[in-house]
């Protein structure tokens, strides 16, 4: 492996978004949980995967009304989930393979049964009202035309003290009230007290939602299709007050070495997300592009030039191809060969220039559940948009063999099984070497062995037309050269702006026939064919 002594983890590493309800039952009651996962660990490991980090989603007290999302106790461990004896034990094991723990904190809200909610609603003059929003009627209306991204207004009435309060989210989701510094000073605490235990860093829920403005006004108008989207949201969100936070949460994550905050941002705009990425600020904010951009070679060559353009200057690029909120990559796309596409996602997100994050199955092509109307869990939104499917589809158990439980549980799993567990699964996979997952294994153990894959600056050899698209890294004397045939017919594709005069050597590729070359800046690939050259 290259060295790169000065470039942190979370530059060079791989993260892993293990949705812990869904990853491995090790109790048998069909919820994924903390020793399922431990379990696990050899598989996700630096001889198994290889990657570099697993970030949990949320395992705090819940009474999981946006499952997990809505914290009535951020310093313990569900039950449902284990303990935290069991927490402690995923990271003193997570090491010995390689792999960082990171921890997904929901400090927009807590839950309505956090007892700091209890406690303020309990009185106006109870000490922990202020603790959340709290606002008189106006002409016996909401205080303002605020909407809960999950629909309907984002206040609710409170009678017995005669007040509203705020939630972005859920009613049962109140917002907490960061202009308190006692709140400040609490949450710091959760966040000094993960890191104590081990953890080596945090997403952050929606964290440009923390502050809303003092005065409260109305949104202004703007077009789109749902209530929340008919609003700019210019006081609800992105307040400025939001930097000295950071600025307070990164000297307190810079206290331990090597800690990571990533930010989920509201609102997609890269210009946004670079805002809050630097040295007194995040480290990184979710790219969501490749979620929904059409699956063209040129347009996800064009958001990525985005997203490198916006961070040139402060901030470091990431990668998503799913996450818990969306639907997987072979179902957005919706091709007649899943896995052909699967492998291309695997090859964009491990090899354009910033941090991967597989969202779990993803690296067996895992494909989203068809779910019936009263099957679907999600609640967030069921009320509100007749058409609404839920976030179900994108959650269903891990898919680690054959049986019965697919490996998952011995009991029912809390979700339906994906029908296709029965032949994608980890364990076929892993004994097949053209599969989705033996793709993923030998593109990270060539990343680790690259350093321009790793760091190296990105640069496109042309405009992604006709269904190819290639790009140069390069760090140093290293250079790889990546090319990508989107269609399912071969493509010849001139590489313009390839150096000459240098000897490539193929180091990957994903159909098992070829063993492609770069002669005199051209390449010949077969349909759906990914592979990797190198400079010799
Ligand atoms: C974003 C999370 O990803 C989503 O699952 C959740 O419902 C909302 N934030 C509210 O916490």
């Amino acid at each position: 492996m290259s060295a790169a002594p000065d470039w942190p983890w979370w530059k060079t590493g791989v993260v892993y978004h293990a949705y812990v309800r869904s990853f491995a039952d090790s109790s048998g009651d069909g919820i994924g949980d903390l020793p399922g996962l431990t379990e696990r660990l050899d598989y996700l490991g630096e001889d198994g995967l290889g990657v570099d980090a697993i970030w949990l989603s949320p395992i705090f007290t819940s009474p999981d009304k946006d499952f997990g999302y809505d914290v009535a106790d951020y310093c313990t461990i569900d039950p449902r989930y284990g303990s935290l004896a069991d927490f402690d034990r995923l990271v003193q094991e997570a090491p010995r393979r390689g792999i960082r723990v990171l921890l997904d904190l929901a400090f927009n809200h807590s839950s309505s049964q956090h007892p700091w909610f209890l406690e303020s609603r309990s009185s106006p003059d109870n000490p922990k009202r202020d603790w959340y929003i709290w606002r008189h009627a106006r002409n016996g209306r909401p205080p303002n035309n605020w909407q809960s991204v999950f629909g309907g207004r984002a206040w609710t009435w409170e009678e017995q003290t005669r007040q509203f309060y705020h939630h972005l989210f859920l009613p049962d989701q109140p917002d907490l009230n960061w202009r308190n510094p006692e709140v400040r000073r609490a949450l710091m605490d959760v966040v000094r007290f993960w890191l104590d235990r081990g953890v080596q860093g945090f997403r952050l829920d929606v964290f440009n939602a923390w502050y809303e403005h003092p005065q409260y006004p109305d949104n202004p108008p703007k077009l789109g299709l749902r209530a929340y989207d008919r609003q700019a949201h210019i006081y609800d969100m992105d307040q400025p007050e939001m930097f000295e936070s950071l600025a307070e949460l990164r000297t307190l994550l810079d206290s331990y070495p090597e800690s990571l905050a990533v930010g989920e941002l509201l609102g997609r705009d890269p210009y946004c997300a670079a805002r809050y990425c630097g040295d007194d600020k995040l480290h990184m904010v979710f790219n969501f592009e490749f979620t929904e951009s059409p699956w063209s070679p040129r347009a996800l060559l064009n958001r990525a030039r985005r997203w490198e353009d916006a961070l040139r200057e402060t901030g470091w690029p990431c990668y998503v191809l799913a996450n818990h909120d969306l639907p997987r990559l072979v179902s957005r796309v919706r091709r007649s060969d899943p896995d052909a596409h699967a492998r291309l996602g695997a090859a964009l997100l491990l090899t354009l220039r910033g941090t991967p994050f597989i969202y779990y199955g993803e690296e067996i092509g895992m494909a989203d559940i068809r779910l019936s109307r009263d099957q679907i869990l999600d609640p967030p939104g069921l009320r509100y948009f007749p058409f609404y499917k839920g976030r179900d589809g994108c959650r269903s158990p891990m898919q680690w063999d054959d049986s019965a439980g697919a490996g998952f549980t011995t009991g029912r799993p809390w979700l339906p099984l994906h029908p296709e567990h029965r032949w994608r699964n980890v364990l076929c996979q892993l004994q097949d070497s053209h599969s989705v997952l033996s793709f993923y294994r030998s593109l990270i153990r060539l990343r680790r062995r690259s350093a321009a894959l790793r760091q190296g600056d990105f640069l496109p050899l042309g405009t992604g037309s006709r269904g190819g698209l290639a790009y140069l890294r390069r760090f140093a004397a290293e250079q790889a050269a990546v090319v990508l045939n989107f269609t399912p017919s071969n493509l010849r594709l001139r590489l313009e702006g390839l150096p000459a005069s240098v000897r490539w050597t193929c180091a990957l590729s994903s159909t098992q026939e070829s063993e492609g070359s770069l002669d005199g800046g051209q390449v010949s690939l077969e349909p759906h064919e990914v592979a990797v050259f190198l400079a010799a």
